[in-house]
C-alpha cells in the first residue's frame, strides 16, 4: 500500500499474489485483511483506499467486494501482442510454472 498526497486520506493498494500451489485457501483475503488491519494503527486518518483489478479475475474481485470495496471507475485497455511480448510472456509463464 502506499500513501497518496495530502492528508493521509487516501491510500492506494497494488498487487495482492498468493503462490500458485496455495490458492484457494483463503491466503488471499487474509492477507488484505491483514494489511488494512496493519494500515490502520500505522495511519489512522485513512478514510479510503483505491485498488484496480481487471474485471474477469473473478477471485481478486469476489475478496475486495467481501472487504466492502465498491467500484468507483471503470477503466478499458487494448493490447496487440508482438513478437517480443509473445516471448516475454511465455518466460513470464515458464517461470511462474517452475517457481508456483
Ligand atoms: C487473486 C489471488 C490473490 C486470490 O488469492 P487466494 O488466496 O486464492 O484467494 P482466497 O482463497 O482468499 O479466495 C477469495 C475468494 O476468491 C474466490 N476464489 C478463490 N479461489 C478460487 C477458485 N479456485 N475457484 C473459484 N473461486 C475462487 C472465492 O470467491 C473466494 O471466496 P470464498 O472463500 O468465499 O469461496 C490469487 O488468485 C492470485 O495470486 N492471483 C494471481 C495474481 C492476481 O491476479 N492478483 C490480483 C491482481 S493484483
Amino acid at each position: 500500500m502506499s500513501g497518496g498526497q495530502g492528508d493521509g486520506e487516501v491510500c492506494y493498494q497494488g498487487d495482492t499474489i498468493v503462490l500458485a500451489g496455495h490458492r484457494g485457501r483463503g491466503l488471499g483475503l487474509g492477507l488484505k485483511q491483514a494489511n488494512i488491519a496493519h494500515l490502520g494503527r500505522l495511519s489512522p486518518r485513512t478514510r479510503r483506499i483505491h485498488t484496480w483489478n481487471a474485471g474477469e479475475n473473478d477471485h481478486m474481485w469476489a475478496i475486495n467486494e467481501a472487504l466492502g470495496q465498491r467500484t468507483a471507475s471503470i477503466g478499458e485497455g487494448w493490447h496487440k501482442p508482438c513478437e517480443p511480448q509473445r516471448l516475454l510472456a511465455e518466460r513470464c509463464a515458464a517461470w511462474w510454472t517452475s517457481t508456483g
